[in-house]
């Protein structure tokens, strides 16, 4: 069997997510909330469909209260380390998807002081400039300027260190050891880090003066933070936040996550289409040696990167997907046809991301908060 970690700041290994969801402590997403979800959405995103988004804490609760007229907010954010790659954009895009559907707001963190704490050479200038590059992103997918509240830790720090100093107070130092694993060398900034991560889970409540329900759709590595959240926020009289949880998006090499510190496993939002070809070009496959070994024998998309980025998001078409699927592993399409259908969908895809990405920079001012 082999091994594997998962922690906010690094995964490494083959992650089972059986085994990861039982040690989070977290729920799978079964077929009863999904019915419950479609109730309201009237379709089932493909995210859902697909297990993207496989585990969850308390949804069933927030969408308990939803039907009895209690409103949640969303909660989401981004570690502004480098530009934003097709894995980030999974929780954000599913975000827009609940926003739109259940009319809600979203709260957008962009952890400036986070990266630079845990990144060794990133400054905190770099950092917060890309932080206004990760918001461009975020905005390009269209999200309601008037639901959408995008702040920068730094930046909108007068209002949020206040509230972080209330759960650093309630938090103490062995817990968060237990929780990110740290030592004596740890920078005493990252182990207060995690209270400002926290924040946004009540910061609505505040600026509303009322508990509000607070949904976090994040990436699964997320989740230790939140346990902090769910453990300090009834100490301080606001609800414990859930959450709703994806795995993680394939990198273009063999195993592991799509990861923004290392180039080679990622295509980024603002790619040329001549990167984007080549990069996919050199896409771990699970095609064949040679070409009669392939006809003779098939592919296995199970393990191919181009078949799982179609899966993902870029083939929504369930039937033409199968269709895909059958023909790699009976070696009726080459590695070269089933990443050449992937390149296609990716170039559409970002083409128009980024004309929505330049138009962003006339809007962002409509989504920033500041203090
Ligand atoms: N820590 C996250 C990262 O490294 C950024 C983040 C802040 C976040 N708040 C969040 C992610 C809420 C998901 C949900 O990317």
């Amino acid at each position: 069997m082999q091994k594997f970690k998962v922690t906010p700041w690094n995964v490494e290994g083959d992650v089972d997510y059986n085994k990861l969801i039982k040690e989070f402590g977290v729920s799978k997403i079964d077929k009863n909330l999904l019915d419950r979800i479609k109730k309201h959405t009237g379709n089932i995103h493909l995210f859902l469909k697909r297990g993207v988004f496989i585990a969850h804490r308390d949804l069933d609760v927030v969408l308990d209260k939803y039907e009895k007229g209690e409103k949640f907010f969303l909660y989401t954010g981004r570690g502004p380390s480098g530009h934003t790659h097709l894995g980030h954009l999974i929780p954000w895009i599913f975000a827009k998807w609940i926003q739109d559907n259940f009319k809600v707001d979203l709260y957008f963190q962009l952890t400036d002081d986070e990266k630079f704490l845990f990144k060794e050479n990133l400054t905190l200038k770099q950092a917060n400039d890309f932080a206004y590059e990760n918001a461009l992103d975020v905005i390009a997918l269209g999200f309601d300027p008037k639901k959408t509240f995008i702040f920068t830790n730094t930046q909108y720090a007068k209002t949020l260190y206040s509230l972080a100093l209330e759960v650093a107070k309630k938090l103490n130092f062995s817990t968060t050891r237990a929780v990110f694993g740290f030592d004596n060398q740890t920078n005493v900034g990252q182990i207060f880090y995690t209270c400002m991560q926290t924040v946004p889970c009540f910061l609505p409540s505040v600026i509303c003066r009322k508990n509000i329900y607070c949904l976090i759709p994040h990436g699964i590595d997320q989740d230790p933070h939140f346990r902090i959240s769910r453990d300090v926020l009834p100490k301080l009289n606001y609800y414990k936040p859930a959450s709703i949880q994806n795995i993680f998006f394939p990198g273009l090499l063999k195993g592991g996550k799509m990861s923004a510190s290392n180039k080679n496993s990622a295509i980024y939002t603002t790619d040329k289409p001549d990167e984007i070809e080549s990069k996919i070009k050199n896409a771990f496959s699970g095609g064949k040696e040679t070409l009669k070994e392939h006809k003779l024998y098939g592919g296995n998309p199970d393990i191919d990167i181009a078949y799982q980025y179609l899966k993902f998001f870029f083939e929504p078409d369930d039937k033409k997907l199968q269709k895909i699927y059958n023909n790699y592993k009976s070696g009726k399409i080459l590695t070269t046809e089933l990443k050449q259908i992937c390149i296609e969908k990716v170039k559409a895809f970002l083409f128009e991301h980024q004309k929505k990405r330049q138009e962003a920079k006339k809007k962002i001012n409509e989504f920033i908060l500041n203090d």
